[in-house]
């Protein structure tokens, strides 16, 4: 079913406001999901206010904000986020990140004790919207296992950069470092079909095409083996280990009612005009886009797209038409307004 972008925001707010989350901290998170929906990554969509919404009556998340500066040192700053909202907390660090990068020329905020920030590209876009260039990671809970290993070691730690243009979207790059997410392997296993080769290994770490051995104790697979396995070892190190924040094996999973996750977060903004002009960076930005898009297509193709444009060209779109959201996520949605006595989403029926 289609629904209106500013429905699935009140939903969501009084949702959030409902098990005590100040309204303008609720409007952040539900902002960051209902845009998941909208530019088509319903991974990171509503489907995900149910257990974010659990972790808050368990205490695993704040329901209110308290974030502390640790350490300032003129660009650098350390933020605790303190086991709050992770949108929140990320939405706070890079604004740090962009007001030191209007100081200083670049600024890094690097986060401690948050929580999962749903979409990186949000976080990138608002430096990217300030003539900045956003760069954005995260680590996660680990899911994929080192190279030659049978054990979860590291996450699928997003990474995702923004940079102006003056075409009509940033440039966005915002990606795991899994070669696919779990979705992919799902799909395959209800159609029946095999997977190819380097999406996932079986529990003994052995790589496999059969998406039920990856899904039976198996793994996901890092993005092109060791390159990208060391890319999300990386990511680890600038978050987590920079912030002094928990690592690996030491964060639970979101799906554990029992522990708090503590993810860790890198946000930089790095401010143009402190480097170049930036109209002629967006320009030659703009001309290197042009080269992309007008490239000669391989045959059978009929465009070909920049990181970021397909999503954002779908979010455009949807904003006008409306957001598909599946029925089982509704049934799901409704289910939670119903114990915290709000009104329902929609009837699947209306
Ligand atoms: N918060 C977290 O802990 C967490 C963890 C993992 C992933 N995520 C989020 O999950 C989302 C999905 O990640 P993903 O890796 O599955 O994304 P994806 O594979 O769909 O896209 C990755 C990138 O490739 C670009 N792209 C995709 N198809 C393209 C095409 N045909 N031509 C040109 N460019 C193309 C996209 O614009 C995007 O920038 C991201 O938003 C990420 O931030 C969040």
């Amino acid at each position: 079913m289609e629904i209106h972008r500013s429905k699935l925001m009140e939903f969501a707010n009084r949702c959030l406001i409902a098990v005590g989350v100040p309204e303008q901290e609720a409007s952040i998170i539900s902002n960051s999901l209902v845009e998941a929906d909208a530019r088509g990554i319903h991974s990171h969509g509503l489907m995900r206010l149910p257990i974010y919404i659990q972790r808050m009556e368990k205490g695993l998340i704040r329901r209110e904000a308290k974030m502390v500066v640790e350490q300032e040192n003129r660009a650098a700053v350390v933020l605790d986020g303190n086991h709050s909202a992770g949108q929140v907390v990320a939405t706070y660090a890079m604004n740090r990140a962009i007001a030191k990068a209007e100081e200083y020329g670049i600024g890094a905020v690097a986060v401690k004790n948050s929580n999962h920030f749903g979409v990186a590209a949000h976080y990138a876009m608002m430096a990217s919207h300030k003539d900045m260039i956003g760069i954005v990671m995260s680590n996660t809970a680990p899911l994929m296992p080192p190279v030659g290993g049978a054990e979860k070691i590291i996450g699928n730690n997003p990474f995702a950069m923004a940079a102006p243009t003056d075409h009509k979207y940033p440039l966005v790059l915002d990606m795991a470092l899994s070669q696919v997410a779990f979705g992919k392997i799902l799909y395959a296993k209800s159609k029946g079909l095999s997977i190819p080769e380097g999406w996932g290994a079986d529990k003994n770490g052995n790589g496999t095409t059969d998406p039920r051995a990856v899904l039976e104790g198996g793994f996901l697979l890092p993005l092109g083996g060791p390159k990208g396995f060391g890319l999300a070892l990386m990511i680890e190190v600038v978050t987590a280990v920079l912030a002094g924040g928990a690592i690996s094996k030491m964060i639970p999973s979101m799906y554990d009612l029992t522990q708090k996750q503590s993810i860790s977060h890198l946000m930089v903004a790095i401010r143009i005009a402190s480097f170049t002009e930036p109209d002629r960076f967006k320009q030659m930005a703009s001309v290197l886009s042009s080269y992309v898009k007008e490239a000669k297509k391989a045959s059978g193709i009929d465009e070909i797209y920049l990181p970021g444009e397909i999503e954002l060209s779908l979010e455009e779109k949807r904003n006008e038409s409306g957001i598909p959201i599946s029925d089982n996520v509704i049934a799901e949605l409704n289910r939670l307004a119903e114990t915290l006595q709000v009104p329902i989403l929609a009837s699947n029926h209306s």
